[in-house]
């Protein structure tokens, strides 16, 4: 059933040059470019305080500005029942602050003019008067008795957002106390932003003539985005139109709904006006959906030989000023309880207590699924911890340990089902390709001359592909995820998905699946994408899900087609339907190949000359439930040489060895990882977004807050093992997301695997030349 085509092309009627990859993206059709007749503009005017009292706030002078047109306060919104709207977990958050505010850059007010330096200009001029409250920074101060109560609003009056726990603690505590050796690393996995190239914004265009609303929307869930609209506004759904065009990527930043999205809907709403607000790059740094922010600690028991027994993980995570997450809503931490990794253990515990500070709000899954990327380094560095304690290669001691390929599908003692797995085969591959042992040799005798270089592995396993929809909802809306395929008479297909593209490529991968399903070239299959008007009802594109999902979802809606295709070509060919044959593209008669009918000649009768008993036309949808979600994995070692001097960190190779299942298209999964390990290179060696002790951010520009360049970023190395989901339709996994959730660790371990017979064990992200420099000089190793 499974028929991939490896090494160019992939799936279906393979795409052989890069030339006919279809990337929709860099056409210029985003949400910025969007300019309708009358358009105006909205300015938000944003705290310059962390947690202070609103006193008062006096517009006139704003209002007074020749093109200002309306302005909006936290007052206003209130007497509309709006100044406060649902968060994706539960939480609630100020659309514009009423009250207080509770971060630096929180909105505070919205300004609409006829052009946008108006609305700028204006908005400097709206004159907030702040009384200073005391700052709460350090969640491990959230539970102070003496700590600042942040939300008010709330009956519970605590910083106390939630506790969650999953294993079993008493087994887990025993295994360990019991166990000769222990290891045990306190990791902070820093508060860091994906900046997607393009930040967030909208166009509300309200027509009071026929009481539509569209709104043309950086959304990676346009119809969730739809249905939160008309519960929370009470718009009729039918008469909301979320468009959401190119969106200059995402990585989980354009999941939740942000105060400026509503603030253009209500502008809109009450001036029968287009508003566009796009929000500047400082804006997005400051103020939209960060990532990470776990404070987390792991023990390992093991015995003395390196068989590990039990995982212990307690953590701290800080969700700012509301919890903004986004994540299914049985999991306030997200798939964290993934933190077993790849290893065979008997016992686990895994605690999360989520509190409140005085930061902006979030916990998106950047660019991965739902805290899976804190997991996968929390374990791959607690190994490399325990290697040390135990005096052995951190390879061997992965090998010890890793789940057999011969126990799929493998039940965690977190509660996971993993679908399928071979981490040895991937293991092998990646040491002989990186040539392992030579470079352990070499490693030997640059340490005997004083250099320092280090080779650090990641052997992670993800979770991908949410549903199953019994299990997983965002906000009550259940996770499936949906195609709907139509056939023209002339045979050529369109294909709508509820899944939203942000550069990833869907454009061609989806195409190329239903040119193995049914034959049809993908050059003759157009994919539309992120229109609710015209798109089947689904989820939407985070978390590597769009693959295991709609991805599945397009086969089996082709699979319907063929069915009813074959019912057409049995008619055409006066043969009976068991008696057919298919071959991607054609019908025929068992033992007469030529006796056929091209999947373009039944799409045509379809439409002129169908079976009496068969309705007309030719088309699918499906709405697909995930049995199980996949788990993808790899295994990616890094190689660093440090310079004792400066501490700055040169990485000489990078090989990612990436197991997703089967493979629609080699290139696009290429490109998916080399971005991603830029991305995961910049967080473990350059990026924090973070705070001084008055709630100051100190990372929102890029003059702080450092993107990877050419020049940071080393030629990446890839290879790939082979092992199909069996519960997807063509055995696929999601890939998106391995490289930034697989290679953190990779990183950090190089660096620490370089420094460790200085007595290192553990240096937190991001590990600049500065860390390195100091740790050096305390140990006297600068010279
Ligand atoms: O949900 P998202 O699109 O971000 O992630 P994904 O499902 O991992 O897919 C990323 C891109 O890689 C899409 O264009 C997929 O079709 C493609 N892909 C592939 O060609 N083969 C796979 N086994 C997995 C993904």
């Amino acid at each position: 059933m499974f028929k991939t085509t490896p090494e160019v092309g992939g799936m279906g009627h393979p795409i052989k040059r890069k030339e006919d990859l279809r990337f929709i993206q860099g056409k210029g059709n985003y949400v910025d470019d969007v300019n309708l007749p009358g358009m105006v503009y909205g300015q938000l005017v944003r705290s310059p305080y962390a947690h202070a009292k609103i006193v008062s706030i006096n517009t006139e002078k704003a209002k007074a500005v020749p093109g200002v047109l309306a302005i909006i306060t936290g007052e206003d919104l209130a007497k509309a029942g709006l100044a406060w709207m649902p968060t994706l977990s539960g939480d609630k958050q100020m659309v514009l602050a009423t009250g207080k505010v509770l971060f630096q850059a929180q909105e505070v007010a919205f300004v609409v003019a006829e052009d946008r330096y108006t609305a700028a200009d204006a908005a400097e001029l709206v004159e907030v008067e702040y009384e200073e409250l005391p700052v709460l920074v350090d969640p491990k101060k959230a539970q102070d008795p003496g700590a600042p109560i942040l939300r008010e609003d709330r009956e519970e009056k605590s910083n106390h957002i939630f506790h969650w726990e999953v294993g079993d603690k008493q087994a887990t505590s025993k295994a360990i106390a019991d166990a000769p050796v222990k290891a045990k690393v306190n990791a902070f996995f820093q508060r860091c932003h994906p900046a997607p190239l393009e930040t967030c914004g909208c166009v509300a265009d309200f027509n009071r003539a026929t009481g539509r609303l569209t709104v043309y929307l950086t959304s990676q869930a346009p119809h969730a985005h739809r249905t939160l609209f008309a519960l929370v506004g009470g718009i009729p759904e039918n008469n909301i139109r979320v468009i959401s065009p190119d969106i200059g990527g995402g990585f989980g930043n354009k999941v939740p709904i942000y105060p400026g999205y509503v603030c253009a809907i209500v502008a809109s709403l009450t001036t029968g006006i287009p508003v566009k607000w796009i929000e500047t790059r400082s804006e997005n740094l400051m103020s939209t959906g960060f990532a990470r922010d776990y404070h987390m600690e792991a023990e390992i028991a093991a015995d003395k030989d390196g068989k590990m027994k039990a995982l212990r993980v307690k953590t701290l995570a800080d969700h700012g000023a509301f919890n903004a997450a986004a994540q299914p809503t049985k999991f306030p931490a997200g798939l964290f309880s993934i933190c077993t990794g790849n290893y065979d253990l008997k016992d686990a515990f895994c605690e999360v207590d989520g509190v409140y500070t005085n930061k902006a709000p979030g916990g998106i899954a950047y660019r991965c699924s739902f805290r899976v990327t804190e997991a996968a380094y929390l374990i791959e560095r607690a190994v490399d911890v325990l290697a040390q304690e135990l005096k052995m290669d951190p390879v061997e001691l992965r090998r010890k340990n890793f789940i057999a390929s011969n126990k799929f599908p493998y039940k965690s003692p977190l509660g996971w089902e993993y679908d399928s797995g071979d981490y040895e085969k991937n293991l092998k591959l990646a040491l002989d390709k990186i040539g392992y042992d030579a470079l352990r040799k070499e490693q030997q005798e640059k340490r005997k001359k004083g250099e320092l270089m280090g080779i650090g592995i990641s052997t992670f396993v993800e979770i991908v592909g949410a549903g199953p929809a019994h299990t997983f909802d965002i906000a009550g809306i259940k996770m499936f995820d949906s195609a709907e395929i139509r056939i023209h008479p002339t045979g050529k297909a369109i294909c709508r998905m509820g899944t939203k593209s942000q550069g990833q490529g869907h454009e061609t991968t989806y195409a190329q699946i239903v040119a193995q399903e049914l034959g049809i070239p993908a050059a003759d299959v157009t994919v539309e994408e992120g229109d609710t008007d015209t798109a089947p009802y689904g989820l939407g594109t985070y978390a590597s899900r769009s693959t295991p999902t709609s991805g599945a979802a397009t086969a089996i809606a082709a699979r319907k087609i063929r069915e009813k295709a074959r019912k057409i070509a049995a008619y055409l060919l006066e043969a009976s339907e068991q008696d057919l044959e298919w071959e991607p593209g054609k019908f025929y008669v068992k033992g007469s190949p030529t006796k056929a009918k091209t999947i373009q000649e039944i799409a045509f009768a379809a439409y002129t000359n169908h079976p009496p008993d068969v309705e007309a036309g030719l088309e699918a949808v499906d709405y697909y439930n995930p049995p199980n979600l996949t788990f993808p994995f790899g295994t990616y070692i890094c190689v660093v040489d440090i310079d004792k001097g400066t501490g700055e960190i040169k990485v000489r190779r990078f090989l990612a060895v990436d197991d997703c299942g089967n493979i629609i298209n080699p290139m696009i999964v290429e490109g998916q990882i080399h971005g991603g390990l830029a991305e995961g290179l910049a967080i473990a060696f350059m990026q924090q977004i973070d705070y001084d002790e008055n709630g100051n951010v100190q990372g929102g520009t890029f003059m702080d807050y450092l993107l990877p360049t050419a020049v940071e970023t080393p030629n990446w190395e890839t290879d790939k093992t082979v092992t199909p989901s069996p519960h997807h339709p063509f055995g696929a996994k999601g890939i998106g997301e391995s490289p930034n959730v697989g290679s953190p660790a990779a990183f950090v371990n190089a660096v620490v695997d370089a420094l460790a017979h200085l007595g290192v064990k553990h240096i937190d992200m991001p590990v600049t030349p500065w860390k390195v420099w100091n740790i050096l000089k305390e140990k006297g190793r600068t010279g």
